[in-house]
């Protein structure tokens, strides 16, 4: 098969960048190894940014995110049993959106799939032959167990924190920079209303906890965990025991678990973003924390510049943009990378953490919600910097 763009990964990354380039009058096949079903069935994260929001309203007149979707004007830090709200718009006029990634899989689904977009789920990846450098091809086998060739003028690696693209861009699965963390999250989706109308990130003695929802009846919790602990062994009280003990001030409201799963901690980004013409988005090319929901919002942004960039190569000819998309992308991951891993460090408590550096995590959050300034960096990197 030929096209102009292949984009490996039906996430948020590469569905909107088959809607951005489509607009442009350029043509792709998205190829996804899950189906589809799997992809908007998975719990993911729940926060857009502004930013985010505005995309995908100017993009998808049927977008969900309105009706299905909470706008949340701001979030309680709480420390030393009391709670302190950071207000976002009195501090950096935009708010967040609660709205669930895989809801916004369905309205993009929808959306590309109405449009004819050809995208194929069940799809093997093996990886890129870019043994012709302008015309890089994407190789596996489809979901019938056929060889598949797909041969493209560009080739977008949108597959995730695991891709099989990236080893065509960095010369290895893995090259890249990171840190690791010693804690992981615990996270729960519960049937119960929710037990506070905006998110709740906690740090108490015991570690931290996040309370977040997802619809009337659903609720979505994190508490942090051992990164070794296995998902399927405290019992439900176990479970409410522990979420109950990191909120001291608040009794949640409780009810039969439903899904629960361990989220490790990582922080990636990948040492290249691009090599001649094939290029790296979202989580294929960087990995955050949880703490902040930076992730799928990251993911969005980086699509945003590479999609300009594919229109102004593949439409103009013009190259400009594609030799300067790694160095504008970066420019946001690091400053992303930062907020992420220093909510993550504010928030937890690491296992080997001294007095001092409990004392010293107290004055770091007081420092914070005292003082404007410091709610408004919360609230503006929370928040989401304006895309370019
Ligand atoms: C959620 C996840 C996050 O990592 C976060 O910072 C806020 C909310 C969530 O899944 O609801």
């Amino acid at each position: 098969i030929r096209t102009r763009v292949a984009i490996v990964g039906a996430g948020p990354a590469g569905l909107i960048l088959s809607q951005l380039l489509a607009d442009a009058g350029v043509e792709s096949v998205i190829v996804d190894s899950r189906s589809r079903v799997e992809i908007e069935s998975t719990i993911r994260a729940g926060i857009l940014e502004q930013n985010t929001v505005d995309l995908l309203r100017a993009i998808d007149p049927a977008t969900r995110v309105d009706t299905v979707g909470h706008r949340h004007d701001g979030i309680e830090l709480r420390f030393d049993g009391e709670g302190h709200r950071i207000d976002f718009p009195s501090l950096v006029g935009r708010s967040v959106w609660l709205y669930p990634q895989h809801e916004v899989l369905k309205d993009l689904l929808a959306l590309r799939l109405g449009a004819g977009q050809d995208l194929r789920f069940g799809v093997t990846i093996d990886g890129v032959d870019d043994g012709d450098p302008t015309h890089p091809a994407v190789v596996g086998t489809d979901a019938h167990g056929e060889a598949l060739r797909l041969e493209a003028d560009f080739v977008v690696g949108a597959d995730g924190s695991r891709s099989v693209v990236r080893a065509a861009v960095t010369g290895s699965r893995s090259g890249g920079y990171f840190r690791e963390y010693p804690f992981a999250w615990f996270g729960i989706l519960c049937e119960a209303p929710p037990s506070a109308q905006e998110l709740i990130y906690s740090n108490s003695e015991n570690g931290f906890a996040l309370i977040s929802q997802r619809s009337p009846e659903v609720q979505r919790m994190y508490f942090q965990c051992d990164p070794t602990t296995d998902a399927a062994a405290p019992s439900d009280a176990e479970i409410w025991d522990a979420l109950q003990s990191r909120v001291p001030g608040t009794t949640l409201a409780e009810g039969p678990i439903i899904q629960r799963d361990v989220l490790r901690f990582r922080s990636f980004v990948a040492h290249e973003l691009r090599r001649g013409r094939v290029a790296l988005v979202g989580d294929a090319a960087h990995t955050v924390p949880p703490t902040g929901a930076k992730g799928m919002n990251l993911a969005i942004a980086d699509v945003v510049l590479l999609a300009e960039a594919l229109r102004s190569l593949l439409t103009e000819s013009n190259e400009r943009l594609i030799d300067s998309y790694a160095e504008r992308a970066l420019d946001r991951i690091w400053k992303a990378q930062h907020f992420s891993w220093w909510m993550t460090s504010m928030l937890h408590v690491a296992p080997d953490a001294s007095d001092f550096d409990r004392r010293r995590q107290l004055g770091e959050l007081r420092t914070v919600v005292s003082s404007e300034a410091g709610r408004a960096y919360l609230a503006e990197a929370y928040t989401g910097w304006p895309l370019h």
